[in-house]
């Protein structure tokens, strides 16, 4: 008591114990509840990994049948949601819209202010796995001018996902299941990376013992700001500014003069090649072959090269992160920059929901209230202000 540590950022503070992610920065490891992210992203599938992330183990078959099945079963919304989604003007963004929509949710569901019942934990935390996709997808055909497209319960998770983003008549949509597989992946990259902002923004507001989707509509608003969700984005215009394979030494050298920084290189946690990277980009292959290539994938490929190469980027120990091939594959499959952090607000929603249950369930926890230091003025004598003026 009366001793405080300034610590902006809480760079050097743990604020909780955990059991869900481990990562290692230095070596480049990734592991949920203990397996390494390369072996889930290759053997896994996206609901396989959130009943990981969430139960802690991996599921028996009866189990991860179960699982899907109750995922599945939720995918549907209110009727009311969607014409509160309605409500929002012709260019909202669509983070703005999932933002509130996962809040709204919590005014169908009152009885998830019930935290402390394992059983009602459950069902919140199905419901919000099953119905991300769908108002991600919504938010996505109104800024479209387009309409909803309900769930079709007959397809997997993100084949469904793409359905209700990209049909366009009554007929059936056949996606094609090589760039399903390539999203399940991004899906299972994105699931969890221990307290990164978002989470810390969901555990934060969890502490108080609010409802899961209020907690989970501040992640959304967390992962929204630009240093968090917005760097592939930013990648994919640098890599169009550049324009061609020749140019890349001139802008090289304009990121070691300090002019401008190698988008989607360099990370906080990983000062050696971000392990999720690694698959992203053979994940872009895959994709490329579907849609045809990029000519921006070129000068990704001959910029990481040159990169890795020289003196100033190997020094600082900058390597590619996960950003840097992800927004190259999202644009390969018609997503808008707009959509882009939606995608990984949708894969983030298992490792929010699995720190949520860790942080409700853990004795220890108390709510989130950080000291300061107080840097203003004391005692003041207050003057009336017809006095003041
Ligand atoms: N390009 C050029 N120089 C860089 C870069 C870069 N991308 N990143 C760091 N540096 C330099 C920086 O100028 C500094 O050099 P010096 O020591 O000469 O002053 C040194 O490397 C250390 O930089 P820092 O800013 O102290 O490192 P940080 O750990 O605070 O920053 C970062 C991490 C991710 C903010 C930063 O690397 C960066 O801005 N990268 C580009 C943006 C980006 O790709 N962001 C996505 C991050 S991954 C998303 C996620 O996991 O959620």
């Amino acid at each position: 008591p009366g001793l405080a540590t300034y610590d902006p950022g809480f760079l050097n503070t743990a604020s909780t114990r955990s059991a869900v992610t481990f990562i290692d920065g230095e070596k480049g490891i990734l592991e949920y509840r203990g397996y390494p992210i390369e072996q889930l992203a290759e053997d896994s599938t996206f609901l396989e990994v959130a009943y990981l992330l969430i139960h802690g183990e991996l599921p028996t078959q009866e189990q991860y049948e179960q699982w899907v099945h109750e995922i599945t079963y939720h995918t549907f919304v209110h009727e009311n949601v969607k014409d509160f989604m309605h409500g929002f003007r012709y260019d909202a963004h669509p983070m703005g819209m999932l933002m509130a929509s996962v809040g709204a949710l919590s005014t169908f569901y009152p009885e998830s202010r019930n935290i402390s019942d394992q059983d009602n934990r459950h069902i919140q935390i199905v419901r919000m796995i099953a119905k991300m996709p769908t108002l991600g997808a919504w938010s996505f055909r109104h800024a479209q001018g387009k309409p909803y497209v309900y769930p079709d319960n007959d397809l997997s998770y993100t084949e469904n996902f793409l359905s209700m983003l990209f049909k366009m008549s009554e007929v059936k949509y056949d996606p094609d299941p090589r760039l399903a597989k390539a999203l399940d992946v991004l899906f299972i990259l994105h699931a969890d990376h221990e307290q990164n902002a978002s989470t810390n923004a969901v555990r934060s507001v969890g502490s108080t013992q609010v409802d899961p989707y209020s907690s989970v509509a501040a992640g959304v608003g967390a992962l929204f700001g630009p240093l968090h969700g917005g760097a592939n984005e930013a990648v994919l215009r640098m890599l169009r500014r550049i324009g061609s394979v020749d140019k890349i030494p001139e802008f090289i050298e304009g990121v070691k003069n300090g002019d401008e920084r190698l988008m989607g290189f360099g990370h906080r946690v990983y000062k050696n090649y971000d392990p999720r990277a690694k698959i992203i980009k053979q994940q872009a292959m895959n994709v490329f072959e579907v849609t045809g290539t990029n000519p921006l994938l070129d000068i990704a490929l001959e910029l990481e090269k040159i990169a890795l190469e020289d003196e100033y980027f190997v020094k600082r120990k900058l390597y590619p992160n996960v950003d840097f091939y992800s927004g190259l594959i999202y644009e390969a499959l018609q997503f808008p920059p707009e959509m882009f952090t939606v995608l990984f607000a949708i894969g983030r929603t298992p490792g929010w929901l699995a720190q949520w249950q860790e942080l409700v369930t853990d004795k220890e926890q108390k709510i989130a209230r950080p000291k300061q230091i107080y840097t203003g003025d004391r005692t003041l004598e207050f003057v009336h202000r017809e006095k003041r003026w």
